[in-house]
């Protein structure tokens, strides 16, 4: 019996297409590497969950290293101060490359992430002191020093790499919604900075967040907006297909068209629900190398993975206000298409202005999308059957 190729809830073993998405981080990397300068503005993917950001980000660091570059990932969080991450991260990098810089540029760099980590970390107080002291007039607002300081460990950090032969630094970012205001404002200019020296900073950054992202870094700096938006999308048919038929090769087994079919039109391209039925259907047939899956198995594999998504939905439902619960209830009760502000405020009994906060608040959470036009649908499958199913209980 084979291994299980799929992986629900985790990088896919193949990146079924994407191509336009890889080609544009290609176009930074090629750009670091060939002239020694940066990529360009900070590039940002944004999707609901489960549409393959953090997958995407992966593939683009796994083709950075195949081009000799230096790769820092920060999963950012609301938890953590996202800056020191940065430090830590763009540190542990230098180091498992062995190009950390030495000499007195060494004095400056364990300088410079020593600031960052320990004074950036404790927002605004303590940087703010410190450039007080120095200049007894006007202090700066603190993100000046900050900025100064992640642009400087930047700086040289990705000189160090270029100096020890290497491409350049690529910082990948995640979730960057989750990073504060602030912090968000500090990257941004900082990248602003680098790019006022570009043919001096051999540097990319990537990141990837929820479809709140552009709008999070707009409002953060005025010119966040010069950053790169790309909204990833569902998997055409043809990826979705690759998706399920590459990994099953891969181990030497096949599908029956049919049961391809089923999958193809159950999961409408969300790359997820591909691996989870994949998964599924793998472990109901539990094939040998030369086997085919079928719609039997896929069939006996269908409760299980309800089950998990059912699992899901609870977490999403739980993890909502009463607010945005009731707001739910009121879109599911609409259907299971795109919905209309009007429809919601009605089933909710409110006027339609009154919905603005927990709309907003369930989109930052990933949980619904807006489509246009005021229009907004669910992003997990299922969700508003799940939630109608709750009233019958
Ligand atoms: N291009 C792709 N090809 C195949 N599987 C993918 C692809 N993109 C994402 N997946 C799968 O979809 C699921 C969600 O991917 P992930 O990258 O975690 O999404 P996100 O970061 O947007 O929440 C994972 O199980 C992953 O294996
Ligand atoms: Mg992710």
């Amino acid at each position: 019996m084979r291994r299980n190729p799929y992986t629900p809830g985790q990088v896919p073993r193949i990146l079924a297409g994407r191509a336009v998405e890889m080609r544009r981080i290609e176009g930074l990397l090629a750009r670091v590497a060939t002239y020694g300068e940066l990529g360009g503005p900070l590039l940002v993917f944004h999707a609901p969950r489960g549409i393959g950001k953090t997958s995407l980000l992966r593939a683009g660091q796994r083709r950075a290293v195949e081009s000799g570059f230096v790769t820092a990932w920060v999963a950012c969080s609301r938890q953590r101060p996202v800056l020191p991450e940065i430090a830590h991260s763009v540190g542990r990098a230098l180091e498992r490359a062995d190009a950390v810089p030495s000499g007195a540029a060494g004095q400056r760099w364990r300088g410079q992430l020593e600031r960052l980590t320990v004074e950036v970390g404790v927002p605004g107080a303590k940087v703010q002191a410190q450039v007080a002291r120095r200049q007894s007039t006007e202090a700066p607002p603190a993100p000046h020093a900050a900025i100064g300081v992640l642009e400087s460990l930047l700086h040289d950090a990705a000189t160090a790499v270029r100096e020890h032969g290497g491409a350049g630094l690529l910082l990948l970012l995640d979730e960057l919604h989750t990073a504060s205001p602030d912090d968000m404002s500090v990257l941004l200019n900082t990248l602003q900075n680098l790019d006022g020296e570009r043919t001096e900073n051999p540097f990319a950054a990537v990141a990837a967040g929820l479809p709140v992202t552009p709008e999070a870094l707009t409002r953060a700096a005025t010119f966040g907006e010069r950053s790169t938006f790309i909204s990833l999308d569902v998997l055409s048919e043809i990826d979705a297909r690759a998706a399920l038929v590459a990994p099953a090769e891969a181990e030497g087994v096949g599908w029956t068209p049919a049961a391809l079919d089923a999958i193809v039109a159950e999961s409408r391209g969300y790359p997820y629900l591909l691996q989870l039925l994949g998964s599924t259907t793998w472990d109901a047939a539990d094939p040998a190398a030369g086997a085919r899956l079928t719609l039997t198995h896929v069939k006996r594999g269908l409760p299980v993975a309800r089950d998990q998504l059912t699992a899901m939905h609870r977490a999403r439902w739980g993890a909502a206000t009463r607010l945005e619960q009731r707001f739910l209830a009121a879109m599911a009760a609409a259907g299971d298409a795109n919905v209309t502000r009007a429809a919601i405020a009605a089933g909710m009994g409110v006027d339609s202005r009154a919905i603005s906060v927990p709309r907003e608040r369930l989109i930052e959470k990933g949980v619904i999308e807006p489509v246009g036009h005021g229009l907004v649908r669910f992003t997990l499958p299922g969700f508003a059957a799940y939630v109608r199913g709750l009233d019958d209980a």
